[in-house]
């Protein structure tokens, strides 16, 4: 395998992964089995601990299944926007948070807790690390999604005890997302609750400590929220 990839090919990389959106509004026409595989065999090639894959991924087509997930999610979404007042509230309402519905495609992704057995190399003091795994593959997912021009919209405003009555989940196995795929009506330039006043990206200047907390890290770049844009020697 090449060690190394060109500019072109590096420049192309950064363009996904700056362009990649949380899509909530889907054109109707579907995604391809062939297309849909390539993003499903991207995620499978995710990092996981030990090697373990415990991820699942179950395709939600029936209509009645997703009408009872979209119910979950209007009663979650209610008892989210008691949270907000004022202008706040507003802003929350106006919010277009999912997809389920609309979209050709719901996907849940799961990780078995139990999958390679009780040891799992690497797994035995955090626990958390398979959920971690399949978060990774969870982005991959997302970038090769990005590249087939396919949007996809994480729908966290769930509850997990409803996904698994409804999907039929084991006690050992936990949702760790719902998807929902389709082509986007559009992929914005930047995330939709930055464009809509709601939260906006940090410096990353703020976020990179050196040696301890607290320890601010000089950046050597003028401007590192230009990933996409910035020249590759
Ligand atoms: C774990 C997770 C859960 C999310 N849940 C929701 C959700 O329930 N509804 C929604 O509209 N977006 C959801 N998002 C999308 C985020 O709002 C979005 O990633 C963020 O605003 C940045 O925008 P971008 O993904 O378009 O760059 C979720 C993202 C993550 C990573």
């Amino acid at each position: 395998m090449s060690e190394q990839f060109s500019s072109a090919e590096r420049s192309t990389f950064y363009h996904i992964v700056e362009s990649r959106r949380d899509v909530r509004a889907f054109r109707s026409d579907p995604v391809p089995e062939d297309v849909l595989f390539r993003i499903l065999n991207a995620a499978h090639h995710a990092p996981s601990v030990g090697l373990m894959q415990p991820w699942n991924f179950i395709v939600i087509q029936d209509p009645a299944t997703r009408a009872a997930i979209k119910s979950v999610f209007v009663r979650e979404n209610d008892r989210a926007a008691a949270v907000y007042t004022g202008d706040r509230a507003a802003l929350y309402g106006s919010l277009k948070l999912e997809g389920i519905e609309e979209a050709p495609i719901n996907l849940c992704v799961t990780s078995d807790r139990t999958r390679s057995g009780p040891h799992v190399l690497g797994r035995n003091t955090i626990i958390d690390t398979d959920l971690y795994s399949t978060c990774c593959a969870i982005q991959n997912l997302w970038l090769a999604a990005r590249a087939e021009g396919v949007g996809v919209g994480w729908v966290s405003i769930l509850d997990n005890d409803d996904l698994r009555r409804l999907l039929e989940i084991p006690p050992t196995v936990e949702p760790v997302a719902y998807l929902c795929l389709g082509y986007a009506q559009e992929f914005l330039d930047e995330p939709e609750l930055q464009r809509r006043g709601w939260a906006t990206r940090l410096p990353l200047s703020d976020l990179l400590f050196s040696n301890r907390w607290g320890n601010r890290l000089p950046l050597p770049l003028s401007d590192p929220t230009l990933l996409g844009k910035r020249p590759i020697g």
